[in-house]
């Protein structure tokens, strides 16, 4: 049976992107120097086509990220002409009715920032409150802002995997690196509300769906650590300084117990090794569980604040899976909102296929195919199907 399932009003249909991804053309970047991702979607010349296609595409929402490497080159010296751009950017959103959400830090830092010691240096929180400073009082008239993208993401990727710049690989510095982290998210929630009064701050926060493999004591074990320190420890120590939740969820992963053979002080001892199960997975390997988007609502509803989903979705070349992806996840979503909990707006990643950091331009998130040859974008089936579901604000499934 067909049935109709309804959004709330006013919930928020839209897309996500950040700035070294899609923009092109940044240069004093620690990205930029590791993997240089050249003129990427020229995102920065062509965003008034880019809001055009989402605007044909009915979203009333769009989240991207304000590159700090171009409005702070060098430290202490914000540059005019690159606050002057994320004005009209703003502008050009605002005048086709769509509603901006703001990101100050997606993974990508200035060189002058990572010269003085990046996060691990006891300074980073207050070199963050300086920057955030500074974009609050240009920036006006902005209702959502995010302080941080992914924080232990970042730090895993960069301070335990040494997969991402400063390529660490030091497990004590990561509870360094987190503490600052907390603590340029406790100074700039404070810093945007006293600047403007109408603001709602919060964090973009990666939310993995941990299960045990075979229900097994010592893996359900690991799972609940692993739900501990990845999923819950950054929220819990921001709690009274966020006004809602931004749930960024992509897949789940398995748990199985296997120690690791070298052992040093300096690692994390125990592997959290995913095991392999028969699930559809996407482009680069990740496993398709749309259930677990609800599990992680539900984790996050403990802190009672609005919640938005600020990323899902897939990389899928051929759009062979997109359609049921975009439909699974949001009959979960769905159906955690019916169960009570406050889910205000949904944001895919992504509305343009980008760079996706050390995999390069591979993989493709978009709703929107980009050549990288010629730059035009292509809409792909799937994003009609978006198209509707926002326009109707409505999911239509089979039951
Ligand atoms: C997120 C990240 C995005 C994008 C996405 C797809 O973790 O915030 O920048 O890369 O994953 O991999």
């Amino acid at each position: 049976m067909r049935k109709l399932l309804k959004f709330p009003k006013n919930f928020l249909w839209g897309c996500a992107t950040s700035a070294y991804q899609t923009e092109g053309g940044i240069k004093n970047s620690d990205w930029a120097k590791f993997k240089d991702a050249g003129i990427a979607c020229d995102h920065y010349h062509r965003y008034e086509e880019d809001f055009d296609l989402l605007k044909k595409l009915n979203q009333n929402a769009y989240r991207f990220s304000i590159e700090w490497s171009r409005i702070e080159p060098k430290e202490g010296e914000f540059d005019k002409k690159e606050i002057q751009h994320y004005k009209k950017v703003i502008s050009a959103l605002k005048k086709r009715k769509i509603v901006p959400f703001i990101v100050l830090y997606h993974f990508s830092l200035p060189l002058w920032f990572q010269q003085k010691g990046g996060w691990i240096c006891s300074d980073s929180p207050k070199y963050f409150a300086r920057y955030t400073r500074k974009i609050t009082q240009e920036l006006k008239g902005v209702e959502f802002w995010m302080t941080i993208n992914e924080p232990m993401v970042y730090v895993v990727n960069s301070y335990l995997k040494g997969k991402w710049p400063p390529f660490k690989k030091n497990f004590l510095a990561t509870q360094k690196v987190t503490a600052n982290l907390i603590e340029a998210h406790k100074a700039a929630f404070q810093i945007i509300h006293s600047i403007q009064k109408k603001a709602k701050v919060g964090v973009s926060k990666n939310i993995v769906c941990f299960l045990p493999y075979k229900n097994k004591a010592l893996n359900k074990f690991l799972a609940y650590l692993a739900d501990y320190f990845w999923n819950d420890y950054f929220l819990d120590h921001i709690k009274d300084y966020q006004d809602f939740v931004g749930l960024n969820y992509y897949f789940y992963n398995q748990i199985k117990f296997r120690l690791k053979k070298k052992i040093s002080l300096k690692s994390f001892p125990i592997e959290f090794y995913n095991c392999d199960e028969k699930k559809e997975v996407s482009d680069i390997g990740w496993r398709i569980h749309p259930e677990g988007i609800y599990w992680a609502i539900k984790d996050v509803s403990e802190f009672e604040k609005p919640i938005y989903i600020t990323e899902n979705g897939l990389a899928d070349a051929r759009d062979r899976l997109r359609k049921s992806f975009i439909r699974d996840h949001l009959y979960w979503v769905h159906k955690a909102i019916k169960e009570g909990e406050d889910v205000r707006g949904y944001f895919h990643w992504s509305l343009i296929d980008n760079f996706e950091w050390e995999k390069g331009f591979g993989p493709r998130f978009g709703l929107v195919e980009v050549d990288y040859n010629t730059l035009a974008r292509k809409p792909r089936p799937s994003a009609f199907y978006y198209a509707k579901v926002s326009k109707e604000n409505a999911l239509i499934t089979n039951s």
